[in-house]
């Protein structure tokens, strides 16, 4: 029962279209009409702005947090990262969004960042070096994913091990249209870093 509770609770908190409030509230712009379409934080930053993409990225970054953290503050007899998968899903298949939701790499993030501060910083780096050599947000978010899970099996935790091979397996998932556009060289570079 407190799986089924912690799970919807994760679900609906994913499910939060940060990207498509601050889009609609704050520029009165629907990001899923703009640039790749995707209602996430990039998009956000293509669309919008550094100011917006920095606001949907923390959003969608605590949304992962705070469905791994609540089951810990309410000590509940859950493992905090299946709860958090739920998270990932909502924001990838939002209720609130028509079920079009983002491409999971901030929510996962925040999960981790739940339960492994130490690893989520690892993730930004890896992102942030990969971004820097290849611009490409895409790609970048993929390697961190895998380095995720190489570092997951350097700290030797069997339950990080599988979720976050699941999440990078989702990730690669998502970016289907990413990868295809990277073989074909039409995926946007990043110009301002
Ligand atoms: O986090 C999503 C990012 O990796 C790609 O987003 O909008 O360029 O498809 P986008």
């Amino acid at each position: 029962m407190e799986y089924f509770i912690f799970a919807v609770i994760a679900y609906l908190l994913g499910s939060i279209p940060s990207a498509l409030i601050i889009g609609k509230l704050g520029y009165n712009i629907d990001v899923r009409e703009h640039g790749s379409g995707n209602l996430g934080a990039t998009n956000t930053f293509r669309v919008l702005g550094v100011k917006a993409g920095a606001i949907v990225t923390v959003a969608d970054i605590l949304k992962g947090t705070a469905a791994t953290l609540l089951p810990i503050l309410f000590a509940a007899e859950v493992y905090p990262l299946i709860i958090g998968l739920f998270a990932v899903l909502g924001h990838t298949y939002p209720l609130f969004a028509k079920f079009k939701g983002g491409k999971a790499v901030a929510t996962s993030g925040g999960i981790i960042l739940g339960v492994s501060p130490i690893l989520f910083i690892t993730m930004v780096l890896t992102f942030l070096l990969t971004l820097y050599l290849s611009k490409y947000v895409s790609l970048s978010s993929m390697i961190t994913g895998i380095v995720t899970v190489v570092v997951s099996i350097f700290m030797g935790d069997t339950g990080l091990i599988i979720v976050t091979s699941l999440l990078t397996l989702f990730v690669f998932y998502r970016h289907k249209a990413n990868i295809k556009r990277i073989i074909n060289k039409t995926e946007p570079k990043i110009t301002w870093m």
